[in-house]
């Protein structure tokens, strides 16, 4: 039987992973807090329906930096999905595209960006990006991504160094086995290994600003003084995340974030959320609270693992219907309806 959550996903995953790749996947860094903070605090709020207001036809597409996304929830970028598949981010983006979302590709991808873009499509693909201490290497890898057709370049900010995750350490999982490599990394005929740049700050964001006319998206924001900065240094939009708590462990949960975030750009950029959306009901709280839409990371991944591009399909197809239905049990015709007064702490 096909599995009926994005939880039943995660099981199915884990009995046909290697272990050492289960636990990269589902793994966060030190005592993992922060990731199952992120879930948690979904669970600890609550949500407050509205009633007979005559919900008929439903919206629930959004459109983000010009891109439309028929939901309001994004593919996050993932690392690596060729250990889950042999299509690895083939598969996903040929699922993203059927269910008419974005799918932001990880630089860490084990396909290429444009076959990556060949798979989707037509579909909406957002590029992220590591910057690279070598600047005039992440340039050529900023073209391939807008020659490809990406949408929009999302710089992740919350890697100044890799987080300590002791599952990966305990397995020794440090490198991808020798068929597979980040082929966006590639650099004539040999392949870089991703750095990551602690010296990496604002100003060079402005650089990266005056190098592409792609909108950057700030992935990783969780400090209000930052989000204000983003705005300050010509983000087009901020992504609350703490990478799925796989980076510093101890940051709150992203969705206790969220509203100081909110009111901190007041309406200035979109902001987006990803880490712990696991249910309809929390891409409506998020919604709620301000976000334009959210991005699922793990989830994805199971349903990569467990089933291929079948899979992807089946977890972006539950949570699509379970924020149909989630919004017609709140009273909600559109995505647009939800407001911060329907949410509650509630436990
Ligand atoms: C990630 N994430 C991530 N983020 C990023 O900017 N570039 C990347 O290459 C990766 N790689 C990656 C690999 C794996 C296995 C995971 C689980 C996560 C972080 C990702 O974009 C996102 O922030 C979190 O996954 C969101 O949390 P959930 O949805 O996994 O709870
Ligand atoms: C990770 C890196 C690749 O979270 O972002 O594993």
């Amino acid at each position: 039987m096909d599995p009926l959550s994005l939880r039943e996903f995660e099981a199915a995953a884990r009995a046909r992973l290697e272990p050492a790749y289960y636990d990269y996947f589902a793994g966060g860094a030190g005592d993992e807090v922060t990731m199952r903070a992120n879930e948690a605090a979904f669970g600890r709020l609550g949500l407050v329906p509205r009633v007979l207001r005559g919900v008929g036809k439903l919206q629930t597409g959004v459109t983000l930096l010009g891109c439309r996304a028929a939901m309001p929830v994004l593919v996050a970028p993932t690392a690596f999905h060729r250990l889950a598949d042999p299509d690895g981010e083939r598969a996903t983006a040929r699922a993203a595209a059927a269910a008419e979302t974005i799918m932001i590709v990880s630089m860490a991808a084990t396909v290429a960006i444009e076959e990556v873009a060949a798979a989707a499509a037509g579909g909406e693909l957002w590029f992220q990006l590591y910057v690279q201490p070598d600047l005039a290497f992440t340039e050529r890898i900023v073209r391939r991504a807008e020659a490809a057709g990406s949408g929009a370049l999302v710089v992740t900010a919350d890697s100044p160094v890799l987080g300590r995750r002791e599952r990966e350490l305990r397995h020794g999982f440090d490198d991808l086995p020798d068929h597979l490599c980040c082929e966006n990394l590639r650099d004539g005929d040999r392949v870089r290994p991703i750095v990551l740049w602690p010296e990496l700050s604002w100003e060079h964001l402005a650089a990266l600003r005056d190098m592409t006319a792609l909108p950057i998206v700030l992935k990783g924001v969780t400090h209000p003084a930052d989000a204000r900065l983003a705005v300050k240094h010509g983000a087009s939009a901020i992504m609350v995340s703490n990478h799925g708590g796989r980076q510093l462990d101890g940051v709150p949960a992203t969705i206790d974030l969220l509203p100081e975030i909110v009111a901190e750009v007041g309406g200035a950029l979109p902001v987006l959320l990803d880490g712990g959306v696991r249910r309809g009901t929390d891409v409506l709280k998020a919604l709620a609270l301000g976000a334009a839409a959210v991005a699922v990371g793990r989830p994805v991944l199971w349903g990569l693992a467990a089933d291929g591009e079948r899979g992807v399909s089946g977890v972006l197809g539950l949570l699509r219907a379970e924020v149909e239905h989630a919004l017609t049990l709140c009273g909600c015709a559109s995505v647009l309806d939800l407001e911060p007064g329907m949410v509650r702490r509630s436990c």
